[in-house]
């Protein structure tokens, strides 16, 4: 079945190259790592499924230069500690996380049209985080910052409780294969650490192109008492979220794409579920 998304991957790849064993057979080669929580070494195999791949993924020479122009200017490290948004952008403005930007046209594209508002993006993915910052640079956008790091670490470790406006999170990864579905990044537990982050009143944003994902989806974030959608169901595409080329060419062959939009409730609105 050739399959087609927003993804990362491309359009004739139905999964991603290798299979959960191998992929963490790589990270099993570091034998030993930071746990996340406790700061102590934990073997490898008691480490979490992780929602994405290691690839090598060599860098375009526009990529490099640009990392090296800006690099300095836009990537924030990984460190175990809350962020001080204020003094990383220089201001107090409404603060998004976006997560798994991948080559970031679309964070890029958001950031200009929301010039009010700070961007934080994260993504593993070494090419991505020199194709934003070219374009970054080439825009001369100020109000995005980049981390290259797993997001479900950033999440624990750098970003504080009710201290998010917003969160994007736009054609993750959507493991097709049913042995696969545990790496999809929406899953109860990150969800509620997410809901956890926003503000009451913050919104939570997600888009895929894969049905099955998009009824996981509405399911999990359904489902956490913190949350409520805004809409029945399925969102209209807000303005602020422009199509990118894959999710155009999906949508001229007929395919769907899925929009969810879910708010922070405040603390009064959560009801028990006992
Ligand atoms: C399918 S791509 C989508 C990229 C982009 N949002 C778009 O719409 O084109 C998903 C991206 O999420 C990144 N990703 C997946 N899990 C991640 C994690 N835990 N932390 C940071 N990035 C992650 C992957 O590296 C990949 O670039």
């Amino acid at each position: 079945m050739t399959v087609l998304h927003a993804s990362c991957y491309p359009a004739n790849v139905t999964e991603a190259p290798t299979d959960g064993e191998s992929i963490a057979a790589e990270d099993v080669g570091r034998a030993l790592s930071d746990d996340g929580d406790s700061g102590q070494s934990v073997p490898a195999h008691h480490r979490r499924i992780r929602s994405f791949v290691t690839r090598a993924g060599r860098l375009s020479t526009g990529q490099r230069r640009a990392i090296e122009q800006h690099g300095a200017r836009f990537v924030v490290p990984f460190t175990p500690a809350p962020l001080d948004w204020p003094a990383l952008f220089g201001r107090a403005a409404p603060r998004i996380l976006e997560i798994g930007f991948g080559m970031g046209a679309t964070t890029a594209e958001i950031a200009a049209r929301r010039p009010g508002d700070d961007f934080l993006g994260i993504e593993v993915h070494a090419p991505g985080v020199g194709a934003l910052l070219k374009l970054l640079g080439e825009r001369e956008l100020d109000n995005v910052r980049i981390i290259q790091h797993d997001a479900v670490e950033v999440l624990e470790r750098q970003i504080a409780p009710d201290s998010l406006d917003g969160v994007h999170i736009y054609f993750p990864d959507p493991w097709h294969k049913a042995r696969h579905n545990k790496r999809r990044l929406i899953q109860p537990a990150f969800v509620a650490r997410l809901a956890s982050r926003l503000r009451p009143g913050g919104y939570l944003h997600c888009a895929t192109d894969w049905e099955p994902y998009a009824q996981q989806m509405l399911e999990v974030l359904g489902a956490e008492p913190t949350l409520r959608n805004t809409a029945d169901a399925f969102a209209p595409r807000p303005d602020y979220r422009p199509t990118t080329k894959f999710e155009q060419r999906g949508i001229n062959l007929g395919h769907g794409v899925w929009d969810l939009l879910f708010q922070r409730a405040h603390p009064a609105q959560v009801t028990s579920p006992l």
